[in-house]
Order: C-alpha cells, then structure tokens, then sequence
C-alpha cells in the first residue's frame, strides 16, 4: 500500500484486478436511495475512471437515474475475489457531459447501440418479444451509418469524498485502510478490521 493518492491507489488495484480476476473486475455494486431514503443497490459496470471520480452509463428514466436526481449521493463497491480485495466509494454524483456520453456510446457494439434506443429500462414488459420487436422497429430507423445516442441514455460519475480498501489477511486480520476528502486534500486511517 504504498501511495497517498487513492485515486492512483486505486488505479494499481484495478490494473491488478484487470490482470488477476476471471469475472469481469469492472463490474460494481451501485448503491442509490430514493427521494424517501430507501436504499437500493444494483451491479453496474465502470467505464471510466480517473481523479475526477468513477463513471458508469445508464438509462436516464431508470430507477437508479431517478433516485440519483432526487438525491445526488451514491456509494460504490468492488469485490475482487481472487485477489481478495474489496474497494469502497461513497460520494456527490454530477451527469456526464453530453460530449463524454456521445464519446463513449460511439465505442459501443452496434447492437447495444440498438438496445439502449429500445429499453424503456425496468418497466414492466409483456414479454421478449416486446423487446424484440423494439430493436427491430429502431433497427429500421438507423439502418446504416452511426446511430445517434438516446436523449434518454448517458451517464453519471460519482465524485468520492470517502474510499476504503480492504485486503483480506489470514485469520481475518485484514488490512483496512480509509481516505476521506478534506478540501483538496486526502486524511488517511487505518481501521480495525
Ligand atoms: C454485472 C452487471 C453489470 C451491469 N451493468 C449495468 C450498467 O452498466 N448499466 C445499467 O444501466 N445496468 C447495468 N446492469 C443492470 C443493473 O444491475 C440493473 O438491473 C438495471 O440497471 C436496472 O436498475 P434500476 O432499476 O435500479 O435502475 C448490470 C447488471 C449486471 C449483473
């Protein structure tokens, strides 16, 4: 655990994960609440992440797009088991810009691209062949060329006040240590396990 930055310390553990997990070392715990406090969480995935914060793409009428609107706060979670760490992130959650959304959705297979115009996500569906018929009919709208992004898709980075990494050591006597934000700078802790 050698660096003060947590965001370059987490840049080292995920190039790690990315060499040492076989599931995907992208893949996140998103944790939201609604405008009541009700908490849910859901996986996403991480797609960019540097000292501006950690981003992930969604549909912007989804659950989570509209928790995220009531209250802008959101906390993270990466478990990456063969190496037997686990990274924590709490922060403030601001959109993407329109420029880095339509930056990002142009390195998608066609066929996503395809999906994000025809999911309404987490509404109710009467079947796969809704779904089906959905990407055909959008399909028939762009049949060649770029196919332009969804005013409904885009993404949002959550900018971190609180980051914690976790190594597991034998006989649970693990190593935790936290950083939190204070100004432009970051306190560093080491908690019990
Ligand atoms: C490994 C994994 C990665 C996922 N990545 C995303 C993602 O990047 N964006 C997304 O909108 N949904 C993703 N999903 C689906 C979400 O978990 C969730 O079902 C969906 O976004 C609806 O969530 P909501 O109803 O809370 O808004 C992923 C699911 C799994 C299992």
């Amino acid at each position: 655990m050698a660096s003060k930055d947590p965001l370059v310390f987490f840049e080292e553990w995920f190039a790690d994960a990315k060499s040492a997990e076989k599931s995907d070392p992208t893949a996140m715990a998103l944790a939201t609440s609604d405008a009541s406090g009700n908490p849910s969480v859901r996986m996403v995935l991480l797609k960019h992440a540097d000292t501006a914060g950690f981003v992930f793409y969604t549909n912007l009428e989804s659950p989570k797009s509209e928790h995220l609107k009531a209250r802008p706060r959101a906390a993270l979670c990466f478990h990456w088991p063969v190496l037997e760490r686990q990274v924590r992130v709490e922060g403030s959650v601001e959109p993407v810009t329109a420029e880095e959304a339509d930056g990002y959705f142009s390195t998608r297979p066609r066929l996503s691209q395809l999906g994000a115009w025809a999911s309404r996500q987490s509404r109710p569906i009467a079947g796969r062949f809704v779904l089906e018929q959905a990407v055909a009919a959008v399909a028939l709208k762009f049949p060649v060329g770029t196919v332009p992004r969804p005013p409904y898709w885009s993404g949002f980075r959550v900018v971190p006040d609180l980051i914690e990494f976790w190594q597991q050591r034998p006989f649970r006597h693990h190593d935790r240590q936290r950083f939190t934000r204070e100004g432009a700078a970051w306190r560093q802790e080491w908690l019990f396990p």
